[in-house]
C-alpha cells in the first residue's frame, strides 16, 4: 500500500506544527504525565516531543491505516513477510515459550529453537564449568567470536552490556573487520591452547567472515597441530555444507534457520558467545526480556503501544519535518555499542526505497542512527545538537540504579542526562541570557532556541532481562515504520553490489601482471593502479 494516497497520510501532512514546548508545558501542567507510557519498569517520557493530542490523533490514524495491526499478527503466525526472500520473519519464535505452536510450511518451529537452546546450553556449561577441555586438556579462558553483522553486533553489543553479569574467569572477543588489525591485535596476547573459536555466519559465506577464521586456524594449528581444529573451532550457522567444507565438524555446528534475519538473530545460537559469558540462566532471562516486549507489542492496543509510538514519533520527524537522523544516546558506559547495534538493526532493515511491489517511495523512509554513550558526546557534538541549524530527534537512554555503584557518578551521570533533556526542550531566552549578564557581543552567540525534541527512556536497571526488553523495543519500532512505509524491512540488497565488486577487485588487486579490467571507470582502474605500483609485500 502507498501510505501517502490515504486520507490520513493527507490529515498527518496537513497539521499545523505544535506551539513551543516552552508553550506547550506552560499551558498544560499534566503534559509530562499524559504523555508516557511503561511497559513493565521500563518508561517512555514523550513529552518532550514536537506532539500534541491533534499530533498523536493523526499519527495513530496512520498506523491503523497502514494496517500495522494486521502485518505484526503476519509476522508473529510465521507468514512470508519478507517478500523478496519469501521467508517468515520469526525472530519472536526464538523466545516463544516452549508450548508455543508457530508454524512455517506446516512444521511448528518452537520444538527446533527449544532443541538448539538446550544445546548451547549444554555447550555453555561445559565450556563454563572447565569440562570441555582444548586439545592439551586445558580449560577455555577467552572465546573469540568471529563474525560480522548481525553475526557480530547483538553478541558484541550485549557483552559489553552484560560484562557484570559475566564469569571473570572466561573473557570473550569479537573479531568483525577483515582489516587484519582487527584479528592480529585480538589474537596477539592469547593462548592458543586455551582459546576457543565461534565462528559465526548465517551463510557461512561472508568473505570477511571466513577470512579470519582461517587465519584463526593458521594461528592455532601452528601452535597445537591440525588436531587441535576440531577441539577449538565451533560454528554457529544455517549452512551445514559450507561449515563442513571449511573443516569444522558439523557435530561442533550450532543451527538456526532461514527465517531468522542476521540482525534479528542474537536470540539464537548466534548468542553462544553470550551464553557462555553470562551463562544459560542469564541469557534465559535476556530471552525472557524480549518476550514481554514482544507480548507488551502483540497485546497492547495501538495507542498505548511502546514500539508503535516510537515507530509513529520517527515517522512525524522523517516525514512530516524532513529530519534525515536521529541519534540514540544512552547515558550508560554498557550500552556504548548500542547506537552500532541499532545503526545495522535500523538502517538495514529499514534504508529501503521501493514498496513491497516494486513501486519507488516518494517520501523519507528508515533515518540515520547514530549516538554514542552520554556524557562523552556532550563534550563533542551537542554544541551543533543545542545550537545548530540542524534538528536531530534523539532518544536518551539511562537507568535509575547503575550496574556497579561508584561514588556519585551515577547521580552525576543522570543528572546529565535529565539536564539536557531540560535543555534541547526549553533552551534558553535572549531575556534570560540578558539577565545573567552577558557581555553585549555574546547574547547572540548564548541563546538556545530549543523546541528540540527527545525522548527519554528510563528503566530500574540495565539487568540482562532490561536490555532484551530494550532491543526487542527497538526490533518492533522498525518493523511499525517498515508496515507504514510499505517496504520489506528484512532483506538487504543493497549489500550485495559491494561485495561483488570487492571480490572481483580483491583478485585484481594481487595481480601484477594482468591489465585492470575494462570494465572499471577511470578512477576504480587509477586507484587499483596505484596500490598495485606501490604496494610493499612482506617477502616470503
Ligand atoms: O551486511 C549484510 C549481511 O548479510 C547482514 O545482513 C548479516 O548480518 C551479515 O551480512 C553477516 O552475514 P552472515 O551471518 O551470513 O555471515
Amino acid at each position: 500500500m502507498d501510505i501517502t494516497t490515504t486520507p490520513a497520510w493527507s490529515a498527518l501532512q496537513s497539521t499545523a506544527p505544535p506551539p513551543h514546548l516552552r508553550q506547550l508545558f506552560a499551558g498544560d501542567p499534566k503534559r509530562a504525565v499524559r504523555y508516557r507510557l511503561q511497559a513493565g519498569d521500563l518508561l517512555i517520557d514523550y513529552s518532550k516531543n514536537l506532539i500534541d493530542d491533534d499530533v498523536m490523533r493523526r499519527l495513530f490514524a496512520v498506523a491503523a491505516t497502514a494496517g500495522v495491526e494486521a502485518r505484526r499478527a503476519a509476522m508473529f503466525s510465521g507468514q512470508p513477510i519478507n517478500v523478496t526472500e519469501r521467508r517468515s520473519v520469526l525472530h519472536t519464535a526464538l523466545r516463544a515459550p516452549r508450548d508455543a505452536v508457530i508454524e512455517v510450511d506446516g512444521r511448528n518451529v518452537v520444538p527446533d529453537v527449544h532443541n538448539v537452546l538446550q544445546r548451547i546450553t549444554t555447550f555453555a556449561d561445559r565450556v563454563r564449568s572447565g569440562a570441555f577441555r582444548g586439545a592439551t586438556g586445558a580449560a577455555m579462558q577467552t572465546v573469540v567470536n568471529i563474525g560480522i553483522g548481525g553475526s557480530d553486533l547483538g553478541p558484541a553489543m550485549t557483552y559489553l552490556a552484560t560484562e557484570s553479569f559475566g564469569d571473570p574467569n572466561l573473557r570473550c572477543r569479537y573479531v568483525s573487520n577483515v582489516d587484519g588489525a582487527d584479528i592480529a591485535g585480538n589474537l596477539a596476547d592469547l593462548d592458543p591452547a586455551t582459546t576457543l573459536f565461534i565462528v559465526s555466519s548465517k551463510t557461512f559465506t561472508t568473505i570477511e567472515t571466513l577470512t579470519n577464521a582461517r587465519h584463526a586456524r593458521t594461528w592455532l594449528t601452528a601452535a597445537l597441530g591440525e588436531a587441535a581444529v576440531g577441539k577449538h573451532f565451533v560454528a554457529v550457522s544455517t549452512n551445514a555444507k559450507e561449515v563442513a567444507d571449511f573443516g569444522i565438524d558439523t557435530a561442533n555446528m550450532f543451527g538456526f534457520w532461514d527465517w531468522v534475519g542476521g540482525r534479528y538473530s542474537m536470540d539464537s545460537a548466534i548468542g553462544l558467545s553470550l551464553m557462555i559469558a553470562i551463562g544459560p540462566d542469564d541469557f534465559r532471562e535476556l530471552l525472557a526480556g524480549f518476550r514481554a516486549m514482544d507480548e507488551h507489542f502483540l497485546s497492547t492496543p495501538l495507542d498505548r503501544n511502546l514500539p508503535v509510538l516510537m515507530g509513529l514519533l520517527g515517522i512525524w520527524y522523517a516525514d512530516a519535518f524532513g529530519f534525515e537522523t536521529h541519534a540514540v544516546l544512552p547515558y550508560s558506559q554498557e550500552l556504548s555499542r548500542f547506537p552500532a547495534y541499532l545503526q545495522q538493526l535500523e538502517m538495514e532493515s529499514n534504508g529501503k526505497s521501493v514498496r513491497l511491489d516494486g513501486t519507488r517511495v516518494d517520501y523519507n523512509t528508515g533515518s540515520i542512527v547514530w549516538g554514542t554513550a552520554g556524557t562523552n558526546g556532550q563534550h563533542a557534538y551537542y554544541q551543533l545538537l543545542h545550537q545548530g541549524t540542524h534538528i536531530v530527534p534523539m532518544d536518551l537512554i539511562g537507568f535509575v540504579n547503575p550496574t556497579t555503584e561508584v561514588g556519585e557518578h551515577h547521580d552525576l551521570l543522570v543528572a546529565n542526562l535529565f539536564a539536557q533533556a531540560e535543555a534541547f526542550a526549553f533552551g534558553k531566552t535572549r531575556e534570560e541570557v540578558h539577565a545573567a549578564d552577558v557581555p553585549a557581543h555574546q547574547v547572540d552567540a548564548r541563546v538556545f532556541e530549543g523546541n528540540r525534541p527527545t525522548s527519554v527512556i528510563l528503566a530500574d536497571k540495565l539487568t540482562p532481562r532490561m536490555l532484551g526488553t530494550l532491543i526487542a523495543l527497538y526490533e518492533h519500532k522498525v518493523f511499525v515504520q517498515g508496515a507504514i512505509w510499505g517496504i520489506d524491512s528484512f532483506d538487504q540488497w543493497g549489500v550485495e553490489l559491494g561485495k561483488v565488486l570487492a571480490t572481483r577487485i580483491a583478485d585484481e588487486l594481487k595481480s601484477d601482471v594482468e591489465e585492470v579490467s575494462s570494465q572499471h571507470d577511470s578512477s576504480t582502474a587509477a586507484l587499483i593502479r596505484r596500490y598495485r605500483a606501490r604496494r610493499v609485500r612482506p617477502k616470503d
